[in-house]
């Protein structure tokens, strides 16, 4: 059997396909390198550059690759704050190219998808921690088109028997412990790389994005989760529908959370650097807290994440950009 990673040269995916093919499973990685990058992707992969849109080019890789069974699916665009000020750049990529693909996964048989949802989905929480069952009421345009595809996922289960498995993600932070693999975005806009740039003298300071949030410091709280962690739970997710269970939607977060200045304050002890930050301007789409209830995760899928502690993420990441300031082009 083999499976078929989308987006698999992006930051989740490279990591997701790095864990599967150190557990011998044959993988066909399709990815545009529109955010990816070659280098990422093992060699041990089969790579196709091209767009998940492109019906005849994914069903050419699905033709030449007779042996794939199942699809794990990160090729999306992921920026809260563009998605903003370009919406239907985000429904176009992430909710249209979701239907291209499934048009071509139940003409080829192939009925089975694990996919990347998000924290994103819920919008502002009425609970916290956020459950499964909690409403999806987005308040950013990511967040929807990533609902809408959980949505589409549902009636096409109903109407085809694809089944899913939306795995929702919170604040995904780390590099593979090795430093060969992490996290390069261009342009980079997610905090623990900021702060790790600036740490390595790559920016001149951190800005904060408002203090006068309801939280205890004021500053916005993530749930941070490493990459290493979130490979497993899809690779356990393919295997929960190999199994012939039903479709479901599983939270990915670590169930703590830390504010944006406990986040600086840790980065400042793993690193010994000062990292100069100032308050700035709260920025548009940024819900107060965002903390996973991951028990299910843990129950269903036997999900056992290994990074527990954000200083130990933060030594991974560090690792990642302390060899790596300018990302893939470094190696
Ligand atoms: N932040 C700053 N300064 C920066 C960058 C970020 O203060 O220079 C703040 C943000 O305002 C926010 C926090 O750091 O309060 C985290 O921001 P990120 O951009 O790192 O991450 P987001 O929480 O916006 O979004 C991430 C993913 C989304 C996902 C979401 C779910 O990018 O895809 O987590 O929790 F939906």
């Amino acid at each position: 059997m083999a499976v078929l990673v989308l987006g698999g040269a992006g930051y989740i995916g490279s990591h997701t396909v790095d864990r599967l093919v150190s557990q011998g499973v044959d993988v066909v990685v399709v990815d545009n390198l529109v955010t990816g990058h070659r280098a990422a992707v093992s060699p041990k992969a089969k790579f196709y550059q091209g767009d998940i849109a492109d019906q005849p080019f994914m069903r050419r890789v699905f033709a030449e690759n007779p042996a794939i069974e199942a699809v794990i699916h990160f090729a999306a665009f992921s920026l809260v704050a563009e998605s903003m000020e370009k919406p239907l750049k985000y429904f176009d990529n992430n909710t249209a190219g979701m239907i291209k693909l499934l048009e071509v996964m139940n003409e080829v048989g192939v009925k089975k998808i694990v996919f990347s949802s998000t924290a994103a989905t819920y919008g502002i929480p009425e609970n916290v921690p956020i459950k499964e069952t909690d409403p999806q009421k987005p308040i950013n345009p990511y967040g929807e088109s990533k609902l809408m595809m959980e949505k589409i996922m549902h009636w096409s289960d109903l109407a085809y028997g694809i089944k899913f498995v939306a795995l929702r993600y919170f604040n995904v932070a780390g590099a593979k412990p090795d430093g060969s693999i992490g996290e390069d975005h261009n342009p980079e806009t997610h905090l623990l790389p900021i702060v790790l740039q600036v740490a390595a003298g790559k920016r001149d300071q951190l800005k904060i994005f408002g203090n006068d949030y309801n939280t205890p410091d004021g500053t916005n709280v993530r749930d941070y989760v490493h990459p290493f962690d979130l490979a497993d739970a899809h690779i356990l997710a393919v295997n929960y529908l190999k199994a012939g269970h039903e479709s479901d939607a599983f939270n990915l977060g670590s169930s703590t959370g830390f504010s944006n200045m406990e986040i600086l304050k840790a980065a400042r002890e793993v690193t010994g650097k000062p990292i100069p930050a100032e308050m700035a301007p709260r920025r548009p789409g940024d819900p107060d807290t965002l903390i996973a209830a991951s028990d299910k995760a843990r129950k269903i899928l036997g999900w056992n994440p290994q990074f527990d502690d954000i200083h130990k993420i933060i030594a991974t990441a560090w690792k990642w950009h302390a060899t790596h300031p300018n990302g893939y082009a470094d190696r």
